[in-house]
């Protein structure tokens, strides 16, 4: 764990109360963060895939978003522009990411990637710019979100992230270790 994980400039905690409120901050990202890499961390029915639905739906998407459970990859077109989801819930070995073609998709710098849980295809896969951490409240309906700059692309984008929920407090729950 760096020191800059816990400086106010590269990492927000958001309480989402709802799926709703899951939606708006995740349209919010879409906007501010158009291109690059983002994990999302977190257990089982953590959110990972309704916060992608979200983004790619905010991003101008029609149509369903399907979790890409079983194909691992998910590719969509919006605008032009080349997206694609991962779930490497199932990946047996990252070097098959390499049989896949992942290489083609990161030639496309235009390209986003949302992926969902990346511990798994590492290191085969790109760096995070961002990383979401998400993680189920006692209620089971609040999601805490631990959203994290990795980069300067990251840490631009969440510079210009806008969010009325922003909290100043660092709950001691969401640490880094979840995901390591
Ligand atoms: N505040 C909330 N935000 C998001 N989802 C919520 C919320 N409250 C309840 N849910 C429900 O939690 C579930 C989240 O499922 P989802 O498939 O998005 O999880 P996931 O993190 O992608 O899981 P997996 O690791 O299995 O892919 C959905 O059924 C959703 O309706
Ligand atoms: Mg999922």
């Amino acid at each position: 764990m760096t020191t800059t994980t816990h400086d106010q400039h590269f990492v927000r905690y958001i309480e989402l109360a709802d799926e709703i409120a899951m939606s708006k901050i995740a349209a919010q990202l879409a906007q501010v963060f158009t291109s690059g890499v983002v994990y999302l961390v977190g257990g089982l029915g953590a959110g990972k895939t309704t916060f992608t639905r979200a983004w790619l739906h905010a991003k101008g998407h029609i149509g369903a978003v399907k979790s890409p459970t079983y194909t691992l990859v998910e590719p969509y077109q919006i605008k032009g522009q080349s997206v694609f989801h991962f779930d490497l819930y199932r990946l047996n070995d990252p070097f098959e990411l390499e049989l896949m073609g992942i290489r083609d998709y990161l030639d496309d710098r235009n390209a986003l990637l949302l992926i969902e849980w990346p511990q798994k295809g590492e290191p085969v896969i790109p760096a995070a710019d961002l990383q979401l951490t998400l993680q189920i409240a006692d209620d089971d309906i609040t999601r805490q979100l631990k959203i994290e700059a990795l980069s300067p692309f990251g840490i631009a984008a969440l510079t210009d992230l806008k969010c009325d929920s922003l909290q100043k407090h660092i709950p001691e729950s969401i640490g880094l270790e979840a995901h390591k």
